[in-house]
């Protein structure tokens, strides 16, 4: 890859690699935009197949962290670290402090939380080094039930834009990984009278969902298709491909997986076949929200009617798109990009 390239196509400011071999930590940490404020992005945990494939999931991630804040309004830029593992053994603690003493050294350009992973505890281990960590378990902790709370948020949002009403009784949802985000979704989905189908590589987590919600349980290579009002993808990255777009029959899709469309044109497919796509980052925007608590000294009330709003966004980008005949992940990137670019004149 031509590293420097990249970054200015991708307006990357900074990327900086990080080792310590007395730990044996490998860090890469990107900072797409300090514009809005210090770069927030969590800190991935995963055993890459090469150091290129860090790289590139640094580099996508920072850059998507800078869209999401500038479209949940808050003063932060886009940023995002990937700690590389070997398959070997590590002590956790080491891992993490080595980590903390990177971040410290940027002196708040970074602000790191947990991602893929990494946990509230991992992050009151880099807390030890740096006060630039949010999501500690003694501050705003686990963000997924703020996130869960967003996605329903445009969950509903794309029911009035469709169906023109809130009301999600009696729709048919279809949750894609019932994880930390998805199960909570479903329970919520659960309670306003949805009809959920659900898949997971778990099938733990589905006999739950099927026990506990009545829900459906579905395969994972079929879920996409299945014939439902909403599709939540709430898995991996990459669901929305050459595959999968032909055979959805949900109207609408909000889910909060990350990088949904494998492609751009896979967004156009969906515009083109008249499926609603709410564009992940801003479905997704409520972990980052709820950061407000730990970063900017919000109240519970504030943090929450922020997340609520994430409804108004994900309307906002729908009318855009309209208005403009573009499909709705271009209106969100063009919504994003205006406030940035609107950030950078005035400083
Ligand atoms: N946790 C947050 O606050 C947050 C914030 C923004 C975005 N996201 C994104 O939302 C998604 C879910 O996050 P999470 O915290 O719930 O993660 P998680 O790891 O808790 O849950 C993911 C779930 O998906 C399941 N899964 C994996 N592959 C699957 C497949 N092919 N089909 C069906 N299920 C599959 C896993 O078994 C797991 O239950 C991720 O893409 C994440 O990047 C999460």
């Amino acid at each position: 890859m031509h590293l420097f390239d990249r970054m200015k196509a991708d307006g990357h400011e900074n990327v900086l690699f990080c080792s310590d071999p007395r730990s044996g930590y490998r860090g890469i940490i990107a900072m797409h935009s300090t514009v809005l404020g210090p770069a927030v992005g969590g800190t991935r945990v995963w055993r890459y197949q090469s150091d290129e494939d860090a790289l590139v999931d640094a580099l996508r991630l920072s850059r998507g962290m800078t869209y999401k804040c500038a479209m949940a309004g808050v003063p932060f830029g886009g940023g995002k670290a990937v700690i590389m593992l070997d398959g070997s053994a590590f002590d956790r603690e080491t891992l993490f402090r080595a980590h903390g003493r990177f971040v410290e050294r940027l002196g708040g350009r970074y602000i790191t939380a947990e991602d893929v992973g990494s946990s509230a505890a991992d992050m009151e281990l880099i807390a030890m080094e740096t006060k630039y960590v949010a999501g500690r378990a003694q501050g705003g902790g686990d963000p997924s039930p703020y996130t869960a709370r967003g996605v329903f948020r445009a969950v509903q949002a794309g029911a009035q834009y469709r169906w023109g009403t809130d009301s999600l009784e009696g729709k048919r949802v279809a949750v894609q990984g019932l994880g930390n985000v998805g199960y909570s979704l479903a329970q919520q989905l659960t309670k306003v009278g949805a009809r959920l189908i659900v898949s997971d590589i778990d099938p733990a987590r589905v006999a739950r969902a099927e026990r506990e919600l009545g829900a459906i349980g579905s395969s994972i290579n079929t879920i996409h298709a299945a014939d439902v009002d909403i599709f939540a993808p709430c898995a991996l990255g990459g669901v929305l491909n050459d595959r999968t777009v032909p055979e959805i029959r949900a109207a609408v899709i909000a889910g909060a997986a990350n990088n949904q469309l494998l492609e751009d044109r896979h967004g156009d497919a969906l515009a083109e076949r008249g499926i609603v796509y709410a564009p992940d980052y801003v479905v997704n925007a409520g972990g980052v929200l709820s950061g407000g608590v730990d970063v900017l000294g919000w109240s519970a009330a504030e943090r929450d009617r922020r997340i609520d709003a994430i409804y108004d966004t994900v309307l906002e980008v729908f009318r855009k798109a309209d208005a403009a005949k573009i499909p709705t992940y271009v209106a969100a990137d063009r919504v994003a990009e205006e406030r940035i670019e609107r950030a950078a004149r005035v400083g």
